[in-house]
């Protein structure tokens, strides 16, 4: 059995992780500050200790508790758009916490890191999709943040040996097929539970953020990956950290526009999304699309839910059995 510190494990993808390791019989603790997570999102099985990164006290505290295998860093400002109104705010918190909780992992001799990063940090593609080669170029402040975080690791390695795995995420989306977890943002920014909202009536309908960018129907298009084969890929890469610090890209490869995504959730729930056309949104890249051959080859990853369709009921499933989220 191993033990596991996880910032931000009240979160979307956070919690999806903490279940995973339970059901592999880890010791886990969430630290989180409950801002944006949910205290019913942590599995009973782990040990919740509420506290902000910030708080060098707290943070010094929790990781003073005894030894750890390893850390995953989820906890962290998170909206593309939000990020764009408000870039030193994401600069400076994701990065600071990022820093503080790295040099305090050093200190505390965890022997392995993993980040929680974003594709955000490419900006656009001239390939069809975006391997760990790609020009990293952040199109938004918080892209850049992660991109901060991703470089301080990198210093931790070298100078300190400090092992860390850089998992840069596509479009995050579902939830747990056994309808465990899902996804619960306040406010709700994110396309697939928007989308069911609209057609459940519980929005009047969605904006789709412009219909006139360089792609086939004037959408923008992303990489949705199922949350659970994210929570997989956490794992997997723990014993690639024997031997090196890594970056992976984590998408299915493949494509679908913001229309094709309405689509999917209209013939999930067996309704029509009613939206409207309204302008771009800023920080916000035309496609987005993974390579992830890499983490395959080397961490034998394999999505167990690659298919738009399956994700999206996953994701009708839990927001219809919760209409009030974790309430
Ligand atoms: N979109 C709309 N209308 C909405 C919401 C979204 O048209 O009401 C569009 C966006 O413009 C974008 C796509 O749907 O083209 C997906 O948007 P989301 O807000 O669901 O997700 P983002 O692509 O903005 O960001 C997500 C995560 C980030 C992560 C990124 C990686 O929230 O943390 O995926 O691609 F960095």
């Amino acid at each position: 059995m191993a033990r596991f510190l996880v910032t931000g494990g009240a979160g979307y993808v956070g919690s999806h992780l903490v279940l995973t390791l339970l059901e592999r019989g880890d010791e886990v603790v969430v630290f989180d500050n409950l801002r944006t997570g949910h205290r019913s999102a942590v599995s009973p099985g782990a040990r919740f200790v509420k506290g902000d990164l910030a708080d060098p006290v707290a943070l010094e505290a929790v990781l003073a508790d005894g030894r750890w295998d390893g850390l995953f860093h989820f906890a962290a400002l998170s909206l593309v758009g939000e990020s764009m109104r408000e870039p030193m705010r994401y600069l400076s918190e994701n990065a600071g916490n990022g820093f503080a909780l790295i040099q305090a992992a050093v200190r505390h001799e965890v022997p392995r890191f993993v980040l929680s990063s974003t594709a955000n940090i490419f900006g656009s593609a001239d390939t069809p999709t975006l391997a760990e080669t790609a020009v990293i170029e952040p199109a938004s402040a918080y892209g850049e943040s992660k991109r901060m975080i991703e470089r301080a690791l990198l210093w931790a390695d070298r100078v300190h040996g400090l092992r860390s795995a850089c998992l840069r995420y596509f479009n995050a989306a579902g939830a747990d097929p056994r309808g465990r977890l899902g996804e619960d943002h306040r406010p709700e920014t994110h396309l697939i539970p928007l989308a069911i909202d609209a057609a459940l009536g519980r929005i009047p309908e969605l904006t789709i953020f412009g219909d006139d960018y360089d792609t086939p129907d004037g959408t923008c298009i992303r990489d949705y990956v199922h949350v659970c084969d994210l929570a997989d890929a956490h794992i997997r890469v723990l014993d690639r950290l024997d031997h090196a610090s890594v970056s992976y890209n984590l998408g299915n490869g493949a494509g679908h526009s913001v229309r094709q995504v309405l689509e999917s959730v209209a013939a999930s729930l067996g309704r029509d999304v009613p939206a409207r056309i309204g302008p771009r949104r800023a920080g916000d890249p035309p496609r987005l699309v993974a390579c992830s051959d890499l983490i395959k080859a080397e961490a034998g990853w394999a999505p167990r839910f690659a298919d738009l369709r399956e994700i999206v009921d996953h994701a009708a499933a839990w927001r219809l059995e919760h209409p009030y989220g974790y309430g």
